[in-house]
């Protein structure tokens, strides 16, 4: 057992007339079973409406499956009394960062989650500080949320996240208003996290670039996964990740190119320095 357990999941959507009758259903996750072990970095992708956001809300509960099973930590999320605890266990970013900023001033919003758990004063206060400085925003503590532009909230909702020291992070598309330095720089954060304190990443992304920090890919395509093994492994499927509608990262189109000229590639490198010393 990981201490994540997808198992046969089914999610289907009712779908309603104007009149709001349902008149039909819509099949958006179509069973899928995979296992994420303490520890892992798991890098989701898939094109929009693929089904990344709808099984990201199975993990914490937020859906509950039509069928099949997702377990946390062995908790099923379709039993009641333990959601506060599967909640506990998950920190959830999810996509749209305006869905989840709740109050006006940033150190509020950080401290939101906590509020209801017990912590001391000092505590709290502590745990905010240490997580706007991990993502660097220590000086929009006392700003405005309604004054901070739409990375800056994502920062802010990844802050609050990261004070519940959850031992598992969900993150939808936690860069997707952050420019392209910026992006590196919060997933390198990340990846720190993951390595040192050995916290489980589900990153849903869909910049395929961001694969690179995983340690395994799941590639999803029509509520289905059609991929799941090491972002190497997976660049190397060209025809399957185009018929997903998935665009391989620029070096690796690089490397595939140079390739097909006789040059001693893989065709799955992702870095300029793997390119170059291929090259040399
Ligand atoms: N509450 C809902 N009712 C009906 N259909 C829904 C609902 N939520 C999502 N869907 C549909 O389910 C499909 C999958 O949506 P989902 O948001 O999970 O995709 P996604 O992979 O996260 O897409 P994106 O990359 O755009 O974020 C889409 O076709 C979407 O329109
Ligand atoms: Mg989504």
């Amino acid at each position: 057992m990981g201490n994540i357990d997808v198992k046969n999941l089914i999610v289907e959507f009712d779908i309603f007339n104007a009149d709001n009758e349902v008149v039909s259903k819509k099949r958006v996750i179509d069973d899928i079973s995979f296992s994420v072990n303490e520890g892992d970095f798991v890098c989701i992708i898939g094109k929009n409406g693929s089904g990344k956001s709808t099984l990201a809300k199975c993990l914490n509960g937020l859906i509950i499956p039509t069928g099949g099973d997702v377990l946390i930590y062995g908790m099923n999320t379709k039993n009641e009394e333990q959601l506060i605890d599967i909640r506990k266990n998950i920190g959830m970013a999810f996509q749209n960062p305006d869905n989840q900023i709740v109050a006006s001033i940033v150190e509020e919003d950080v401290a939101f989650g906590m509020e209801n758990l017990g912590f001391s004063p000092e505590e709290m206060d502590k745990r905010i500080d240490e997580s706007l400085k991990i993502l660097g925003i220590q000086e929009l503590r006392f700003a405005q949320t309604s004054k901070i532009s739409g990375g800056q909230k994502q920062k802010v909702s990844l802050a609050g996240i990261l004070c519940m020291k959850s031992k598992i992070l969900v993150l939808d598309e936690p860069t997707s208003m952050i420019d392209k330095n910026g992006r590196l720089d919060l997933l390198n954060k990340v990846y720190e996290l993951n390595k040192k304190e050995k916290i489980t990443v589900i990153l849903i992304s869909h910049y395929i670039e961001e694969i690179s920090f995983a340690d395994r890919v799941i590639v999803m395509n029509q509520g289905k996964i059609i991929l799941d093994d090491t972002p190497k492994n997976v660049v190397l499927k060209d025809e399957l990740l185009n018929n997903a509608g998935i665009e391989l990262p620029y070096i690796t189109r690089m490397a595939k190119e140079l390739k097909s000229f006789g040059k001693k590639l893989n065709g799955n490198e992702f870095s300029v320095e793997e390119l170059c010393q291929f090259l040399k």
